[in-house]
């Protein structure tokens, strides 16, 4: 019997052990190949010795120090680090402990920007259907999630949603990509002008969709025309690479393969590679000198906020990135990740798409093909193949809800950067088998 509130009462977790590369194993010794890096986190894999040399040393110096009394060399360089390396005119780094504290310090950061400037009836944030943004009520607010909301609705601050980029359902057939882009961000304008544009503070929108949609890009020019309309309303944009960015979809932050920079940037999951408790908020210039020259102060902090062990932590997971040329791998074993899985996937019966971009990559099931109908959400597939791959030795991060916040299911992989070529072939051989047990007997149960 466990003390613990697991996520899933009466479920049996196995017991983590030991962790090295790309494999976790448990406490019975079964080996577990680590496809998903968790939740898109473990960039570096298990037990880089560089990023456990840098945590004991930084441990041996100091462990912590409350940022209302100091600040530490190790945060400073990893500021240093990060802003070198940041989107166009971000030359600031506010330190979290995770992707929610992320975007709720965006949201805020957002909402007094513009109090500052006596701006004070912008209140609405726009956000979009199908997006995840965290789990605590700010960022829950704005997540688009219908069945994570729905208990706390009387809770949650009002925020306004439109379609989500969602090319394999939301292209029509005599649409091209570009057509399309363009109608969703004419539905961005709408719904701006019918709040009126004075009146909002942000539009937040993962650059790619990660767990809600299954890694799903946007389409060409998309944000382009989204960044035009925000600016036209003076209206923030909040990008969240909390699971895309970081060099998970092969360039360090994925507003780059956008050609657009957002006004903050939320980001967690590989920028410290789950080796310690981490998140980022990065901020436009315009927005620092505006809290500058006003109340000289964000109203916000926590008491973990840029904590030592964790910066080091980062800072190594950072530097070993580039020393070792891991975006390269990304979009290396990226192409060959996608590649493998269409050969295995393409003629599928039960997957209708197969997307992504570098190393997050995800698979749609469906139970026809031709109508794209999804399995009956009764069925729980996605708890079956994570079963399924379990049993195999195999860790990916299958979700359902994809379609419409109640039905649909996908497969999410996001190997670690370190991935080789022999690590995908056994990847997609054993996601395969699992695919294959997980829908066997429940065929076109739409
Ligand atoms: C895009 C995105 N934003 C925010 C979060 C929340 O991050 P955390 O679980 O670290 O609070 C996640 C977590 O999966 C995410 O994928």
């Amino acid at each position: 019997m466990t003390h613990i509130l697991h996520r899933q009462i009466g479920h049996s977790y196995p017991l983590a052990s030991h962790a090295e590369g790309v494999i976790i194993r448990d406490s019975a010794g079964k080996e577990y190949i680590d496809a998903s890096s968790g939740a898109a986190v473990s960039c570096l894999g298990h037990s880089h010795p560089d990023v456990l040399a840098a945590m004991r040393e930084q441990l041996d110096r100091l462990a912590y120090a409350h940022t209302s009394f100091f600040s530490t060399e190790v945060a400073e360089q990893l500021g240093d680090e990060l802003i070198a390396r940041a989107p166009q005119g971000m030359g600031r780094v506010f330190f979290v402990s995770g992707g929610s504290e992320a975007v709720e310090a965006a949201l805020k950061l957002a909402r007094q920007y513009f109090v500052e400037r006596g701006e004070c009836q912008r209140q609405y944030v726009v956000t979009r259907r199908q997006s995840y943004h965290g789990i605590t009520l700010g960022a829950l607010a704005v997540g688009g999630r219908e069945r994570q909301r729905r208990a706390f609705a009387p809770l949650l601050i009002e925020t306004h949603h439109v379609s989500p980029v969602y090319e394999y359902r939301g292209r029509r057939a005599d649409e091209t990509a570009q057509a399309y882009g363009e109608r969703l961000a004419q539905e961005l304008e709408g719904k701006l002008e019918k709040l009126g544009g004075e009146n909002v503070i942000a539009f937040i929108a993962e650059t790619v969709v990660g767990a809600t949609l299954g890694a799903v890009p946007a389409v060409p020019g998309y944000f382009k025309r989204v960044r035009e309309i925000c600016d036209r309303h003076g209206v923030l944009l909040i990008l969240d690479e909390v699971m895309c960015g970081m060099g998970r979809t092969g360039t360090l932050h994925a507003c780059e393969q956008e050609g657009i920079s957002p006004d903050l940037m939320a980001i967690a999951k590989g920028l410290g590679g789950g080796y310690a408790p981490i998140g980022a908020l990065l901020l436009q210039d315009k927005i620092f000198d505006a809290i500058a020259a006003g109340s000289r102060a964000f109203q916000h902090s926590h008491t973990y906020m840029g904590h030592p062990l964790a910066c080091a932590a980062a800072l190594a997971v950072q530097r070993v990135m580039q020393r070792d040329h891991l975006l390269a791998n990304v979009r290396e074993q990226g192409s060959h990740l996608s590649r493998r899985l269409k050969d295995r996937f393409g003629n599928h019966p039960f997957v209708g798409d197969v997307r992504g971009r570098g190393l997050l990559q995800g698979i749609e099931l469906v139970s026809d093909r031709g109508s794209k109908q999804p399995f009956d959400p009764s069925l729980q597939l996605h708890a079956r193949v994570k079963r399924e791959a379990m049993a195999r030795g195999l860790m990916v991060y299958p979700t359902g809800s994809t379609v419409d916040g109640t039905r649909g299911d996908h497969v999410l992989l996001a190997p670690p950067f370190i991935v080789d070529a022999a690590a995908i072939e056994t990847i997609v051989e054993r996601l395969g088998e699992a695919i294959d047990a997980a829908t066997a007997g429940i065929g076109s149960v739409g």
